[in-house]
């Protein structure tokens, strides 16, 4: 049998060990994507071999966290793909001015960045402060990042000309304060954001939304596990609720998407429940 045969039963062997071991699972990740991730931490930490990867991982829980660190890819970024948060102040959040309260999902939030962006542009638009968030992901550490609202200074540049494309109203600057390297988000704009550990492959729905922003997200799962969490977002969605995916994430592939949404924008991704 080929090597990489024999790799990918290893890796598999792995996967099942991680979710037997700690509850997380990875078995219905795209898996050229995952296997990627598992051969370079396996260079980087000079591990022999992927057997020896797993007993590491079973018996040592600090290794196990550093594992998970990478094996979910959080690069994200203030107002990223400027033109979705165009579209959200022009063609969807109006459709919410009268409503008396808005419950938003940002699932798969990484460090933050994408729900503070949100929640910038709700109070642009006069509905900050009736609209409660709820940022939710996988990985622990970075939740506890997007806590802080910490960034660093090097990172202004591009998000002020993120904000900018994004139709942002005011100076950027002014939902920030410097200090050194680094930046701190104005507090208030996490009077609203809610954020929870929640793995969208083995939990449940997470409450009546209006919004579900899910992106660059699926990108990362099979065509069964996008299947499974579409239907997750089906039940999670008020009728006529909105589901925005990233720009490159279109939904109407995957089984039964036809039947419980119909698309909005093609190029930005965004669905209603029908
Ligand atoms: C590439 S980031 C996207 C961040 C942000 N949504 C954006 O578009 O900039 C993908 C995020 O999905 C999270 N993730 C991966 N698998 C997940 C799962 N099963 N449940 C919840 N979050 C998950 C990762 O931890 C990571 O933070």
């Amino acid at each position: 049998m080929p090597d990489s045969e024999n790799e990918n039963i290893e890796i598999k062997c792995l996967v099942e060990a991680i979710y037997q071991k700690y509850g997380y699972d990875f078995r219905e990740y795209a898996w050229d994507s995952l296997k990627r991730r598992v051969m370079a931490i396996l260079k980087e930490q000079k591990i022999k071999n992927i057997s020896q990867m797993q007993h590491r991982i079973i018996y040592d829980k600090a290794f196990f966290l550093l594992l998970l660190s990478n094996l979910t890819v959080n690069v994200t970024q203030m107002f990223r793909n400027p033109s979705f948060y165009r579209k959200l102040r022009k063609n969807i959040f109006p459709r919410f001015k009268e409503y008396p309260f808005i419950k938003i999902w940002i699932a798969g939030c990484s460090t933050g960045e994408e729900a503070y962006s949100i929640a910038i542009t709700l109070k642009e638009e006069g509905l900050y402060k009736k609209s409660q968030i709820y940022a939710t992901d996988i990985s622990i550490p970075v939740l506890e990042k997007a806590k802080q609202g910490i960034f660093p200074v090097g990172m202004m540049k591009d998000y002020t000309n993120n904000y900018r494309e994004g139709g942002g109203k005011k100076s950027f600057s002014e939902y920030y304060t410097a200090k050194y390297d680094h930046t701190i988000l104005d507090k208030t704009l996490r009077d609203n954001i809610t954020f929870a550990d929640h793995n969208l492959a083995t939990d449940s729905s997470f409450g009546v939304m209006d919004i579900i922003c899910c992106r660059n997200v699926f990108i990362y799962f099979t065509r069964s596990l996008q299947s499974h969490v579409l239907k997750l977002f089906n039940e999670s969605l008020n009728h006529g609720g909105i589901l925005c995916m990233g720009s490159q994430e279109s939904i109407m592939f995957i089984e039964d998407a036809v039947d419980y949404f119909e698309e909005l924008s093609s190029t930005e991704s965004i669905y209603i429940k029908k």
